[in-house]
């Protein structure tokens, strides 16, 4: 017996910001952004929604998709780079809106990483038999958090939640998995103040600290290399090869990143699935929207093998090859 992912759901805001509607706040265009990033949209989510609220509402997706209720989920991992708050754990306020009242509750902080350091530790509770059906949720309200008057980063993020439930599977499921984290680069990539080492201050406030900082081309030159890096290592470690892979299901950050990693794998682009276009980079939401889309739109099927990868803040990165069951 494996883990296995045995349903899936996701959930983003209505409102739509585009990039003409960016020129109209920063100083870019529609050009620059498509040609730079690849994304033309994003979602925005009203004032009053929080990460939890898309959380819940991919979780419950997930959870009928599964043919669960919500009292049969045994713990509740969720990672968010836009937490709710510093505690409680995102995924108690999850468990409330979701009336999951027999779960246990936790998040996991892995910035755009998220979703497969959560997938990667529900599948070890799993194997140990520890719980027998683990939701897992990645939602971001990055909106909130992003620089409005920064054009190097407000192009780049959009709000939205995807979530998956793992059981035991007979058939498939998670063949392998690795992770790795470089602490070295952890100030490439912030959200400098809000937390102890710069609690929130008048100073904080007026230097625009409670917002996302990015040393974007550097961040680029690690994503590409530890893109290739990691495919290739979760590959070798499930005793398949490049040719055996369907699928590969990146971190939506930039359609240049993905393109230079897959030519690197020389792997082809039409078995990759991209949607940044539609949402730009969702953090740890990215990689479940984008599967639970492949999924429910009969593009992945039982039996695939998929690659998820996924890179992002700490630095931090990982991966999961999944030979689907669903
Ligand atoms: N519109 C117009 N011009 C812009 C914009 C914009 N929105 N943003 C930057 N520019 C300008 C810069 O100011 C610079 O101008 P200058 O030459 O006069 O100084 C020029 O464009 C080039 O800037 P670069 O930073 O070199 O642009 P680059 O091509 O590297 O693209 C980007 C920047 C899109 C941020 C890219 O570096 C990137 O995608 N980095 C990786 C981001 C990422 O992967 N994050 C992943 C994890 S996210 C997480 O963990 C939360």
């Amino acid at each position: 017996m494996r883990a296995g992912i045995i349903g899936i759901g996701s959930y983003v805001p209505d409102k739509v910001i585009s990039n003409f509607d960016l020129e109209k706040i920063v100083d870019t265009s529609n050009d620059w952004i498509v040609e730079r990033t690849g994304i033309s949209n994003r979602r925005k989510a009203d004032y009053n929604i929080c990460s939890s609220d898309l959380g819940a509402e991919a979780a419950k997706y997930a959870i009928k998709d599964a043919d669960l209720k919500p009292e049969d989920i045994d713990l509740i991992i969720s990672a968010s780079s836009s937490p709710d708050r510093i505690f409680p754990a995102t995924a108690c306020i999850i468990q409330k809106k979701i009336g999951a009242k027999n779960a246990a509750a936790l998040d996991i902080q892995a910035a755009c990483s998220g979703f497969i350091y959560a997938l990667t530790t529900a599948t070890q509770y799993i194997m140990t038999g520890q719980y027998k059906n683990v939701l897992v949720v990645g939602s971001e309200v990055l909106s909130k958090l992003t620089d409005w008057e920064d054009r190097n980063t407000c192009v780049l993020f959009g709000d939205g939640a995807g979530a998956v439930v793992l059981s035991g599977v007979e058939d498939g499921g998670v063949l392998a998995s690795i992770l790795g984290a470089d602490g070295d680069g952890s100030e490439l990539l912030e959200l400098p103040a809000g937390g102890t080492k710069e609690p929130a201050s008048f100073d904080t406030i007026e230097n625009r600290r409670h917002y996302i900082k990015m040393e974007g081309n550097e961040v680029f030159k690690f994503a590409v290399r530890i893109f290739e890096d990691c495919t290739k290592k979760v590959i070798e470690k499930s005793n398949l090869s490049l040719e055996d892979i369907d699928y590969i299901i990146p971190h939506q950050a930039n359609i240049r990143i993905i393109e230079a990693a897959i030519k690197r794998l020389k792997f082809p682009r039409e078995r990759v699935v991209i949607n940044l276009d539609k949402y730009g980079n969702m953090s740890s939401a990215s990689i479940p929207v984008a599967l639970d889309e492949a999924f429910h739109s009969g593009k992945i099927k039982k039996g695939h093998k998929i690659v998820l990868v996924g890179f992002g803040a700490g630095l931090t990165w990982g991966a999961n090859l999944i030979d689907w069951s669903l």
